[in-house]
């Protein structure tokens, strides 16, 4: 059954942008691994959860290991799991910081050692990251969050060009506003800040990142690694 799909891990996928992948992914015909630490009800016979954080390495270890056994292969990775919390600089404990680091980045870290020694065997990988647009608009309130996410830009760019010797693409990609549990508590005003700031002005969409993603795992952009695409206008 599972021999002609391509396997792709997204992590994150028990709510918000990563859920709707998931369901999105195993819709173009997906064999779709799945992550988080809570449960998560997505019912499909194309899709497998793993409860794992992504910052524990001996988690995300088993869990890559359980994906290769059952399938043999992993062919896409979005990490798309991170937490943030918008803050102050002022009113930042270093517990929140050191929390958003080791999920943001370290974990972000983790699944890509993991999957490219995986993706390597067959020579050929598409990883994507995401980022978001309050990186490069250096949005205040969100200094540490920011500051994790500029961190998975320049950690993707310098995987590329390691891992670009066997065959596998990675590239970053950061999101405006999308009315997920992670921006609800933003302040409206400070929301319509940001989307203002664009040169399409509205808020993002899961579709919106799923195009991107398409476009990054597509066997077509073999030539396209090290690259991150903000939505809206952002550079
Ligand atoms: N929403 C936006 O406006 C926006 C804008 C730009 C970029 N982004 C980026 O898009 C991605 C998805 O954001 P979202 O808005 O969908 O967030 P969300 O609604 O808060 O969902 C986050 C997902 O990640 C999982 N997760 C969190 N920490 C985890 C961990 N340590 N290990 C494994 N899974 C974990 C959560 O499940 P559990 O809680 O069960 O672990 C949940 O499924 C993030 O990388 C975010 O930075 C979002």
């Amino acid at each position: 059954m599972t021999d002609a799909k391509k396997v792709m891990l997204i992590t994150g996928t028990r709510k918000g942008i990563g859920r709707y992948l998931a369901e999105y992914y195993i819709n173009q015909g997906y064999l779709v691994e799945g992550c988080s630490r809570k449960e998560c009800d997505i019912d499909s016979p194309f899709y497998h959860h793993h409860f794992v954080d992504v910052a524990d390495e001996k988690g995300v270890r088993t869990m890559v290991a359980d994906i290769v056994k059952r399938h043999g292969r992993l062919d896409v990775v979005l990490n798309n799991a991170a937490i943030a919390s918008m803050n102050h600089v002022l009113l930042t404990p270093a517990a929140s910081a050191n929390r958003m680091l080791e999920v943001n980045v370290t974990g972000t870290m983790l699944v890509c050692r993991e999957a490219a020694k995986v993706m390597m065997r067959k020579r050929w990988g598409r990883i994507v990251n995401f980022t978001t647009i309050v990186a490069p608009i250096a949005l205040a309130g969100e200094a540490v969050y920011a500051a994790s996410k500029s961190a998975v830009v320049t950690f993707t760019r310098i995987l590329a060009f390691e891992l670009g010797q066997w065959g596998i693409t990675c590239n970053s990609f950061g999101a405006t506003p999308i009315m997920t549990d992670m921006i609800r508590g933003v302040p409206k005003e400070k929301v319509d800040e940001v989307v203002n700031g664009l040169a399409i002005k509205r808020l993002g969409t899961p579709e919106d990142c799923a195009n991107v993603c398409d476009f990054f795992i597509s066997p077509a952009s073999d030539n396209i690694t090290g690259q991150v695409i903000y939505l809206g206008g952002i550079t």
